[in-house]
C-alpha cells in the first residue's frame, strides 16, 4: 500500500490553502486535518463553516498527476467516501457536482483545486468537509452523522478508518 504523511493541527485558515501555500515542502500523499477553520472554503468561492471539534475537515496533496488521470482522482475519492459513509450505517447518493447527500441534506463536500505545468498537474489539493457530530446548520439543508444515527459520533476513530479506506482504494485508480 501506498504510504502517507498525517499531520493534525488545532486551528487552520484551510487545510486546502495550507497545502497549496507549502506543496512543495510535502510529499505526495500528504494528509493535513484542522479541528477548526478560520477561513474554510467551498465551491464557488462560498465559505465554509463548521463548528470546532465537531466534524472532518482535511485535505489531501497529490504530487504530479497527468492531466488525463485527474478524472480517476474525483472517483477515487467519492467511491472511498461513499464506502466510508456506508460502511456507518447510512445511506447516501453522489450529487453534482462534488457533493454527497442524505435524502436532500448535504453530509460531504468536496474542493479539488490543480495547478497544472502543460500535461502535468504539479499538484492536485483535495479538500473534504464531512458532517459529523454538528447538529446545527442554521437554515442549509445539510446534515450530520450525529443527526442520522441520533449519537456522537468518535471523530478520530472515524478519520482513522476513512484514511485506510482511501489509502486501500488508491491502488485501484491508477492515478
Ligand atoms: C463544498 O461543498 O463547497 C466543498 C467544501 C470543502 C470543504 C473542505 S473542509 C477541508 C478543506 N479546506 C477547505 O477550506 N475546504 C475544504
Amino acid at each position: 500500500m501506498i504510504s502517507y504523511t498525517l499531520l493534525e493541527f488545532d486551528t487552520l485558515n484551510s487545510t486546502s490553502d495550507f497545502l497549496k501555500e507549502n506543496h512543495s515542502y510535502f510529499p505526495h500523499m500528504t494528509m493535513i486535518r484542522a479541528n477548526y477553520q478560520s477561513k474554510g472554503r467551498g465551491q464557488f468561492d462560498r465559505t465554509w463553516t463548521s463548528n470546532k471539534n465537531e466534524n472532518i475537515m482535511f485535505s489531501i496533496l497529490l504530487k504530479e498527476i497527468d492531466v488525463k488521470r485527474v478524472g480517476n482522482v474525483k472517483l477515487w475519492i467519492l467511491e472511498s467516501l461513499i464506502t466510508f459513509i456506508n460502511s456507518n450505517g447510512i445511506n447516501c447518493y453522489f450529487k453534482e457536482p462534488n457533493d454527497i447527500y442524505v435524502e436532500d441534506q448535504k453530509l460531504c463536500g468536496i474542493l479539488i483545486e490543480t495547478q497544472t505545468s502543460k500535461d502535468i498537474y504539479d499538484y492536485v489539493v483535495v479538500g473534504i468537509g464531512i458532517n459529523i457530530n454538528q447538529e446545527n446548520f442554521d437554515n442549509l439543508p445539510a446534515t450530520s452523522f450525529k443527526n442520522i444515527l441520533k449519537s456522537k459520533q468518535d471523530l478520530k476513530k472515524l478519520f482513522a478508518k476513512l484514511v485506510n479506506i482511501l489509502i486501500k482504494d488508491y491502488e485501484r485508480y491508477h492515478i
